[in-house]
């Protein structure tokens, strides 16, 4: 049920901090993969060791490495998370987490997080009854977090009254309860999405080929997302350093623009949609030589043939009900050519990016994006993560699954 869940699981100064090692092991059964974050008080309960090692991941807990001076980014920690879970939850974290009072790693996550937040509170009766506490955990509903309420029975202090943190195994239960919710409400559930990502290389002997800067980040993170959402992802990648990793996506490598093409063609009948996020090359030598070619006198000609143009031939074939996003590179008249993009490859809407603003485009973790649909209405979005920018894509294709 949780295969290819990301989940940060927060774990703060509590007794029932020992319940955690249940609880991460838990969710690792269940397929989770889990990134421990834990308070400096938490650590005084349980360590670091036993979670890393339940979890296989180093137990973050603070802004740097001292050793190497290596920053754990909050932010990507909050982007990465499927769901952050804090559990156990102590009063004096639950007050910062209200008041924004971010001196630690978990708070300034919890306070960057994109993604649903859960707490399960553990404290003593009278902490937990306390009008302070009850009305923090009131405001952190408002902020929008589900509170997993705490049992009543024996407490550390020998007091017996509600503020035993919520068994592990049913924490798991709700946890596994609340995405198998999330994947009935979502719309791309059971919908199959093809997507194309990354260079192709064009040959032009057996060492040297054509090719570009894309590193398929964009094309990945847009496949992520909608795998995360609940849609059967078909990614048609080109030669890449980077791996899918959600279960859902299935990848299908290739190199040249007609591999890709191939697949595609193939493909998008038996898709709801595509995304064409690749950088396909437009010309491709007309000839290969099976040997090296040798340097020999001052020039080499090189006579290119132009590939299949692949959105193109998709926009031809796509029926009524089949949505169709491209991209467009730009460096000058950078919303005119995406128009012209647009209505020449006859797609639904274009993703425009454009090497003219800082941080957009080849390579970069991040991207500038303007969403121009048939109506030719220009939604500019700011600099993004490419994941959040994954997340605007996909809540444009919401619309036309919908
Ligand atoms: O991979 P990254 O390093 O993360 O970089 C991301 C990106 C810059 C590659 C990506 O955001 C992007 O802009 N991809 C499209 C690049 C491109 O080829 O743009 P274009 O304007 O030349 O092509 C327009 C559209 O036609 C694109 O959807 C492209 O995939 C498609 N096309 C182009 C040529 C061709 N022969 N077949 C195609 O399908």
């Amino acid at each position: 049920m949780l295969k290819g869940k990301k989940i940060i699981l927060g774990i703060t100064g509590s007794i029932a901090a020992y319940k955690s090692a249940y609880l991460l092991r838990g969710l690792i059964k269940e397929g989770a993969e889990v990134q421990v974050i834990m308070t400096e008080a938490g650590k005084n309960f349980i360590t670091p060791v036993t979670m890393a090692a339940l979890s296989g991941k180093p137990v973050l807990g603070t802004f740097f490495e001292n050793s190497d001076g290596s920053w754990h980014s909050h932010v990507d920690l909050g982007i990465w998370a499927d769901l952050m879970l804090i559990a156990p939850a102590s009063a004096n974290t639950m007050g910062k987490m209200v008041t924004g009072f971010a001196d630690n790693l978990l708070v300034t996550t919890y306070l960057s997080a994109k993604c649903p937040v859960m707490i399960a509170p553990a404290m003593d009766l009278d902490m937990y009854r306390h009008p302070s506490t009850q009305s923090n955990i009131e405001k952190l509903k408002q902020f929008g977090a589900s509170i997993i309420e705490p049992a009543s029975g024996e407490l550390a202090s020998g007091l017996v009254g509600k503020g035993r943190m919520e068994e592990p195994e049913r924490i798991v239960e709700i946890v596994k309860e609340f995405f198998r919710n999330q994947l009935q409400n979502s719309t791309f559930e059971g919908k199959k999405i093809l997507i194309t990502a990354g260079p192709t290389f064009e040959k032009i002997d057996p060492v040297r080929f054509i090719g570009n800067y894309s590193s398929g980040k964009m094309g990945y993170a847009i496949a992520e997302e909608l795998a995360s959402r609940g849609a059967d992802v078909v990614l048609v990648s080109g030669p890449v350093q980077i791996k899918a990793e959600h279960q859902s996506i299935k990848v299908i490598k290739t190199e040249s623009a007609a591999q890709m093409y191939e697949a595609c063609a193939q493909l998008f009948p038996g898709c709801h949609g595509a995304v064409m996020a690749a950088a396909v090359a437009d010309y491709t030598p007309e000839n290969t030589t099976s040997k090296k070619i040798k340097r020999e006198g001052d020039d080499l000609t090189l006579t290119l043939k132009p590939t299949k143009d692949i959105a193109a031939e998709l926009g031809r074939i796509k029926q009524n009900n089949q949505f169709l996003a491209g991209f467009a590179l730009e460096t000058n008249d950078a919303v005119e050519n995406a128009k012209l993009k647009l209505s020449k490859k006859n797609l639904d809407f274009i993703v425009l990016n454009s090497l003219e603003d800082e941080g957009a485009g080849f390579m970069t973790d991040t991207n500038i994006i303007t969403i121009i649909d048939r109506h030719n209405n220009p939604q500019r979005f700011p600099l993004k993560n490419k994941r959040e920018v994954a997340a605007d894509i996909a809540d444009k294709i919401e619309t036309y699954l919908k």
